[in-house]
């Protein structure tokens, strides 16, 4: 009897304990004029339920508290925003004061002059000096003739192969943005940059706790290494100037002084490039590989369209611009791809005033999780909204309208958007030009971020 009374009044005192924490936390961030929502638990918040029910988690809030709530995510107090007219407004108004949100993990890892890290006049010279490289010239004249090399090398001897399709685009993203970045000196780097890389991605999401082991310690350790690599290839350039044309090359050689970056931007923005262009071109690429074995349809359509590319081509002649421009269908089917699979869930924004927004107060400092997922399953812009049809792309206007944040948007938009596009279609078109595969299994997982926990496995054979 003792011990159940003593059983009992433990988990009396735990509840109060508990119903305090979370009252407390609440009271904390109690401010007039706050969306609703809640908050959590004090330092905690709401990560863990956010973390593992993900889309959810968004749903169920959005049912109870409206399409702009708050909570506590992620480490920081945070409004989320799933109205697709707010989102649209926060994206375009960044003079406003809704300036890039990324976790301090990141900014730490990818260096303080990087694009995210900077706004204002200095975002301004930043944005321009990458434009200057991924402009859609550059892509035309120098990226993408060294893009379609590079796939048709990439992509041979796949045949009588089982290969994991979700380790090979990593590699295809990485190898490929470095190979843009620094040229025949990629070759000499690869190795001691792949694993430093590897740990610098992991680091970017972790908590910023300085402590020998964890993520964040490893991905600033393998900042520094990438960082002293780099230096090292700009010094030789700089004392045996090269003429590669590569990314590295345009820097170094800038003469507008509007885009001239010192050495430290330089490295910055070389490494933002790579580290852009990574998840975002190789998860796309797995998931086209994967809604394409499960849509036979939609394969033949497209294989139809590299095969007239092809039929007035010698087996290793290369695919130029005019090529390129006409693969209708495959832009389509790499929209369709990153909409349903939804490889970017939202993009982050902190306020750097106390704002007014939508009617509701957002104190200085706080996070906008800009939550764009749901849009891509509104049944108004996209019928059937759960099914891969590659087909309502080729309706051109759906590219442009109001709400296609696939992309990001406003001043933000990413700029790497055609290279991307290019590099997917470079590798689609040798994949499906080549080879038929079979899939084995493979559960994906959608969020936080869309990945096969497993690896894709799928048996390549010669066509
Ligand atoms: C399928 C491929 C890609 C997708 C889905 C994608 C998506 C996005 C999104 C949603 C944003 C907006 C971020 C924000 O507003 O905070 C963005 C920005 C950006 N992207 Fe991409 N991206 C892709 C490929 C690339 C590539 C290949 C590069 C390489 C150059 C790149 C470089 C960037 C940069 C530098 C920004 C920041 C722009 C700024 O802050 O002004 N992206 N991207």
């Amino acid at each position: 009897m003792a011990v159940l009374v003593l059983v009992f009044g433990v988990v009396v005192l735990g509840l109060c304990i508990c119903t305090a924490l979370l009252r407390w936390n609440e009271v904390r961030y109690r401010k007039k004029g706050l969306p609703p929502g809640t908050m959590g638990w004090p330092v905690f918040g709401e990560t863990t339920e956010f973390l593992k029910q993900g889309p959810n988690f968004m749903k169920n809030k959005r049912a109870r508290y409206g399409s702009l709530f708050k909570s506590h995510i992620l480490g920081s107090p945070t409004i989320i925003s799933m109205d697709p007219e707010v989102n649209r407004y926060i994206l375009l108004n960044e003079a406003k004061g809704y300036v890039p949100g990324y976790p301090q993990s990141m900014l730490d890892i990818l260096g303080k002059c990087n694009i995210s890290a900077v706004h204002g006049p200095t975002h301004k010279t930043i944005r321009g000096a990458m434009l200057s490289l991924i402009s859609p010239i550059m892509i035309r004249d120098r990226l993408q003739p060294k893009i379609d090399a590079f796939m048709r090398s990439h992509l041979s001897s796949w045949d009588g192969k089982t290969i994991d399709i979700q380790k090979k685009t990593k590699e295809m993203a990485l190898l490929v943005s470095l190979m843009q970045i620094v040229g025949h000196e990629s070759n000499l780097i690869v190795e001691a940059f792949k694993s430093e890389f590897y740990k610098l991605v992991l680091g970017t999401l972790s908590l910023p706790i300085s402590l020998p082991g964890t993520n964040y310690s490893n991905g600033l350790l393998a900042r520094k290494n990438i960082v002293n690599i780099l230096k090292t290839i700009m010094e030789g350039r700089r004392a045996c100037p090269s003429n590669q044309q590569d990314m590295l090359d345009c820097m170094l050689r800038e003469e507008d002084p509007r885009y001239k970056l010192n050495d430290e931007e330089m490295i910055d923005q070389l490494i933002t490039i790579v580290f852009s262009g990574y998840e975002t071109v190789s998860t796309t690429s797995m998931m086209a590989v994967k809604y394409l074995y499960d849509h036979p349809k939609a394969l033949d359509k497209l294989r139809e369209e590299h095969f007239t590319i092809r039929k007035n081509k010698g087996p290793e002649e290369p695919i130029n611009w005019n090529d390129y421009k006409s693969m209708s269908f495959t832009r389509a089917v790499i929209f369709e791809t990153a909409r349903l699979a939804t490889i970017v869930n939202g993009v982050l924004r902190k306020t750097t005033q106390e704002m007014e927004l939508n009617g509701f107060v957002i104190p200085k400092g706080w996070r906008i999780y800009v939550y764009t997922r749901e849009i891509n399953y509104d049944p108004l812009l996209y019928p059937d909204p759960f099914t891969f049809n590659p087909w309502r792309w080729m309706d051109k206007s759906l590219e442009s309208h109001n709400y296609f944040f696939l992309f990001g948007g406003g001043g933000r938009l990413c700029p790497g958007k055609e290279l991307g596009i290019v590099k997917i279609s470079m590798f689609l078109h040798y994949f499906v030009t080549r080879y038929r595969w079979e899939q084995d299994g493979g559960e994906i997982r959608k969020f936080p971020r869309v990945e096969a926990p497993n690896g894709l496995h799928i048996r390549v054979s010669n066509l």
